[in-house]
């Protein structure tokens, strides 16, 4: 890495400045121990990126020989720890609450910055680097972006199972109404122009608390592991809030597994079997101790078909009276996605196949529709098993019931969900997921959700809010 990656001298407004100064001051010390520990920052491997390779193979194998609880953790992980805030280098130079700090009043940090003031480069990549926006309709980036994250997102903190988003997935996550091309941010290696980095940003509204916004929903950071801890996190971090900026927009809401400053809220997930021997073969989840796989499977085991009167897929005629009763039913959390139009429901509720299913309730005598759930499909590759390549896993996305009352509400959900188990099972999906949010609880022990060892912590960047129980939150980030 080079002196010109947090190149001050062209920034503008005095908080970036602030910012890049500190910014270069990271930077030096991250190059002091990054020359200590390694001569190349390419990914071209040396001595050590192997002996670090050889390390993670070996960590791997050690992890699939151990006996996991996956789905009865007695703690919370190594990536739920709280960092001294000193110790975030970069997240301490943003505008995001500090961890310990007492917010009174809501609103943002720092003052939008004048358009004309805005930085009008890219920040400068490592000279081995060069910036470039995917173009997704193009069947080769897709597939290119597809491929850095099926081998380098996301994975469980054993390191056993790597989220495999597909292509088609991956259009529908990244290109609802009104998306921007240039948010779709990649990094490639110049000689070669192997994408080796991305980061996301899609316009969407939220409701926090009372204030409703139009901002931006950041996902997919992706570094390639050769390249990991070399700081280049921070430079795609600052290049999508430039670009978001040169887009009039200055907040934005994210999650991750890590805690960073600072979690406005963090939800668990939670796991219900639907192919019980699979899960276990996988070591996904374990058998419980003096329990026989017949009971285990037995206890996991589910009608054939629904029993919801009325329910059937939803219709494109469906979108209007949906969007009305997703946004009622949401009017009861602090923090939830805002449906504008019925455009933007046809985008994100209405099925596509094998990317996300909606299932609508309509009163046979009314004819009206009365609820709706949907949940997508997204697939885990499972790392290094000779039998089973894949985990096939749905998660609960928007649903909305309108019962009033606390107890039949609570009776209404378990119902559908049941339902909603039963249409992924004859789908062939072996595990389905939730996390803690929205009144996930009121069925998740009733219907054998186990909990997991996973967490996801909710943020938002430029804006300072109370913190929230995973109940008050009402966004399904994907
Ligand atoms: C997340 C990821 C891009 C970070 O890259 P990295 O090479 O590990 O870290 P870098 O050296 O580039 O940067 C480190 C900085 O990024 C921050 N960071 C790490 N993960 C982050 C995340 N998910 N979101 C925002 N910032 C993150 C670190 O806290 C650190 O900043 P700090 O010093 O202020 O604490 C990389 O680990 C990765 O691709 N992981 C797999 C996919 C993934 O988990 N993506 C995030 C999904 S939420």
């Amino acid at each position: 890495m080079d002196d010109q990656i947090y190149d001050g001298e062209s920034e503008s407004s005095p908080a970036e400045k602030l910012r890049a100064k500190q910014e270069k001051k990271n930077l030096r010390k991250a190059q002091k121990k990054a020359a200590k520990n390694s001569s190349s920052s390419a990914p071209v491997m040396s001595p050590a990126a192997k002996q670090a390779e050889l390390q993670e193979k070996v960590r791997i194998l050690v992890n699939q020989l151990a006996i996991r609880e996956a789905m009865q953790p007695s703690s919370t992980g190594n990536s739920q720890r709280v960092k001294d805030m000193s110790s975030h280098k970069f997240w301490s130079t943003q505008p995001v609450p500090k961890h310990g700090e007492t917010i009174e009043e809501e609103g943002p940090i720092e003052e939008n910055t004048p358009h004309d003031q805005i930085r009008k480069e890219p920040y400068t990549l490592p000279k081995e680097f060069e910036w470039s926006t995917l173009e997704l309709n193009d069947e080769s980036e897709l597939n290119e972006l597809y491929t850095l994250l099926t081998n380098n997102y996301v994975e469980d903190d054993d390191a056993m199972f790597r989220f495999d988003y597909s292509g088609e997935f991956l259009k529908w996550a990244l290109q609802p109404p009104g998306y921007k091309k240039t948010w779709h941010v990649g990094v490639r290696v110049s000689a070669t122009k192997r994408l080796v980095a991305f980061v996301s940003g899609i316009p969407a509204d939220i409701r926090i608390y009372n204030s409703r916004q139009h901002l931006v929903e950041i996902n997919f950071l992706c570094v390639h592991k050769k390249l990991r801890s070399k700081r280049l996190a921070p430079v795609l971090i600052k290049e999508i809030t430039r670009r978001s900026h040169l887009e009039g927009i200055f907040q934005a809401v994210y999650t991750a597994g890590v805690v960073l400053p600072r979690p406005i809220s963090k939800a668990r997930y939670f796991h219900r079997s639907l192919n019980p021997k699979k899960l276990i073969d996988t070591k996904f989840s374990s058998l419980p101790s003096n329990t026989p796989m017949t009971r285990h499977v037995k206890k996991y085991k589910l009608p054939s078909e629904t029993s919801t009167p009325g329910i059937r897929p939803m219709l494109e005629k469906d979108v209007p009276a949906v969007r009305v009763l997703l946004n009622k039913y949401m009017s009861k959390f602090n923090f939830v996605a805002v449906f504008k139009t019925d455009e933007d429901v046809k985008h994100w509720i209405l099925t596509k196949e094998n990317v996300i299913w909606s299932y609508v309730v309509e009163n046979p005598d009314t004819k009206k529709v009365t609820d709706f759930f949907s949940f997508y499909y997204l697939p885990s590759s499972v790392i290094g098993n000779p039998n089973h390549k894949t985990v096939n896993a749905v998660y609960l996305f928007y649903y909305a019931v309108q019962e009033s009352d606390e107890k039949a509400r609570k009776s209404r959900l378990q119902f559908l969900l049941k339902d909603a188990l039963i249409l992924a099972k004859l789908k062939d999906v072996d595990v389905f997921n939730c996390l803690d949010i929205l009144e996930n609880k009121m069925f998740i022990d009733e219907l054998k959700f186990g909990p997991g060892d996973g967490y996801l912590n909710y943020y938002m960047y430029n804006w300072r809010c109370r913190e929230m129980g995973s109940e008050d939150v009402g966004v399904v980030m994907l």
